[in-house]
C-alpha cells in the first residue's frame, strides 16, 4: 500500500486534485466525508505568499477533519519558494506539493507551473532546495511533458524522485494540449513500471466513471487516481469508485434530498469561512453540477445563483426538495 512519506494510505487511494476556484476548504470537506483519501488545496502562488497578498494567505486555511492535506505551491524563483515552504509548513499541512503542471499563460510565461517542463534542471534543484527546506513531504504535480515532441515524464520522475520527492502525480497530457483530446495514461504506467521508481505514481486525467477508475488501477497499474472534474459539485464520485471496487456494482445515484443537502452544508461551511458575501458568491458554480439534468429547473437554478443573501439561496434549496423531492436521477 503506498505511502507519502510517514503517512500511509490505503490501496489504490483516491486523491481530490488541486483546482483553483473549487478545492476550497467547504468542498475539499465534502470530498474527504465522500472517501477521498487524500485531498490538495488550489495552487497558491508563492510571490502572493511572499508578499502576504490576502487572496493567497486566505487559501492555506485548512481543517482538521480533511487530514491528510497537501498544500499546493507555484512558483520558478528559488528564494521565494523556500520562504513559501516556511509560510506553508505554519500553517500545518502533512504535505507540501508543488505544481509544475498548471497550462495557462500568465503562470507559464513566468516559468512557473508546466512553464518549467522547458527548465527540467531548474525544476529538480527547486524541488531538491524545497525538500531540504522542510520536514514535510513534497509531492509534484506534473503533466507528461511540454509537447508531444519533449515527453521527458521518465528523466523527470527518476530525477525527482532521487532528489527526494516522496510522490508524484502526472495529468497525462502535454502543456500543448491544455484540456484537448484525451489524457494519456500509458506513459504514466511507463513510470510506475520503471524498477528505478519507488515513490507512488498517482495517474490523473479523465478519470469520470469508476470504470476508468478500475483501469488506472488494473491495467496501468499505478498507485492510485487523482481525480479533478468528475468531482465538481459531484463529491459523491469518491464513494461510487470505492464502492465499484468492492462489489463491481454502481451505486444508485445520490438522491435530492442527499443533494440538497450538500448544497446547503457547502454553502454554509462557505459563509462560516469566508463569510456571507464571497460564501454566497463563490459556491454558485457548484450548484448546476449538483442539480444537473433536472428538466424544468431554470427558475430554482436562477434564484440559487443569483440571489445575494444565502437566506434566498437556503429558500431556493427548500423549494427543491418541496418541488422535486422525489425526482429520480439516472
Ligand atoms: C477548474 C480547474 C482548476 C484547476 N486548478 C488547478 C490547480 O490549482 N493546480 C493544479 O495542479 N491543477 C489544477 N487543475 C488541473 C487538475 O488538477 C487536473 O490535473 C485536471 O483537471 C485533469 O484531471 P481531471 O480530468 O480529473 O479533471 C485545475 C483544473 C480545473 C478544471
Amino acid at each position: 500500500m503506498p505511502k507519502i512519506g510517514n503517512i500511509q494510505l490505503p490501496d489504490f487511494p483516491l486523491l481530490l486534485a488541486p483546482m483553483e476556484d473549487v478545492s476550497d476548504p467547504p468542498f475539499r470537506a465534502l470530498c474527504k466525508e465522500q472517501g477521498a483519501d487524500v485531498v490538495f488545496t488550489e495552487f497558491i502562488s508563492s510571490e502572493g505568499l511572499i508578499r502576504d497578498a490576502a487572496k493567497s494567505v486566505m487559501k492555506l486555511d485548512i481543517y482538521e477533519k480533511e487530514r491528510p492535506v497537501g498544500i499546493q505551491i507555484f512558483g520558478a524563483v528559488l528564494e521565494s519558494m523556500l520562504r513559501s515552504v516556511e509560510i506553508v509548513e505554519a500553517s500545518g499541512p502533512d504535505i507540501i506539493d508543488i505544481n509544475f503542471g498548471c497550462p495557462v499563460k500568465k503562470v507559464v510565461s513566468k516559468g512557473a507551473g508546466a512553464g518549467i517542463l522547458n527548465d527540467i534542471d531548474l525544476m529538480v534543484s527547486l524541488t531538491e532546495a524545497m525538500v531540504k527546506h522542510t520536514k514535510l513531504p513534497v509531492t509534484v504535480k506534473t503533466r507528461l511533458g511540454w509537447d508531444h515532441d519533449s515527453i521527458k515524464i521518465m528523466e523527470v520522475a527518476e530525477r525527482l524522485q532521487d532528489v527526494g520527492c516522496q510522490a508524484i502525480s502526472i495529468h497525462g497530457r502535454t502543456r500543448a494540449q491544455m484540456y484537448k483530446g484525451n489524457a494519456d495514461w500509458k506513459p504514466i504506467a511507463e513510470v510506475k513500471n520503471n524498477p528505478r521508481m519507488h515513490i507512488p505514481v498517482f495517474g490523473n486525467g479523465d478519470v469520470d466513471t469508476p470504470e476508468k477508475a478500475m483501469e488506472m488501477r488494473d491495467k496501468y497499474g499505478l498507485d492510485g487516481a487523482m481525480i479533478g472534474r468528475a468531482s465538481i459539485g459531484y463529491p459523491w464520485f469518491f464513494k461510487e469508485v470505492k464502492h465499484y471496487f468492492k462489489t463491481g456494482k454502481h451505486l444508485p445515484p445520490p438522491s435530492m434530498l442527499e443533494r440538497v443537502d450538500a448544497a446547503k452544508r457547502h454553502l454554509q461551511m462557505a459563509i462560516d469561512w469566508k463569510g456571507e458575501k464571497l460564501g454566497v458568491f463563490e459556491t454558485r458554480r457548484h450548484y448546476t453540477n449538483y442539480f444537473k439534468g433536472i428538466p424544468n429547473f431554470k427558475e430554482y437554478r436562477m434564484k440559487m445563483v443569483t440571489s445575494d443573501d444565502s437566506a434566498s439561496v437556503f429558500e431556493a434549496f427548500d423549494e427543491v426538495l418541496e418541488g422535486f423531492g422525489d425526482y429520480e436521477f439516472v
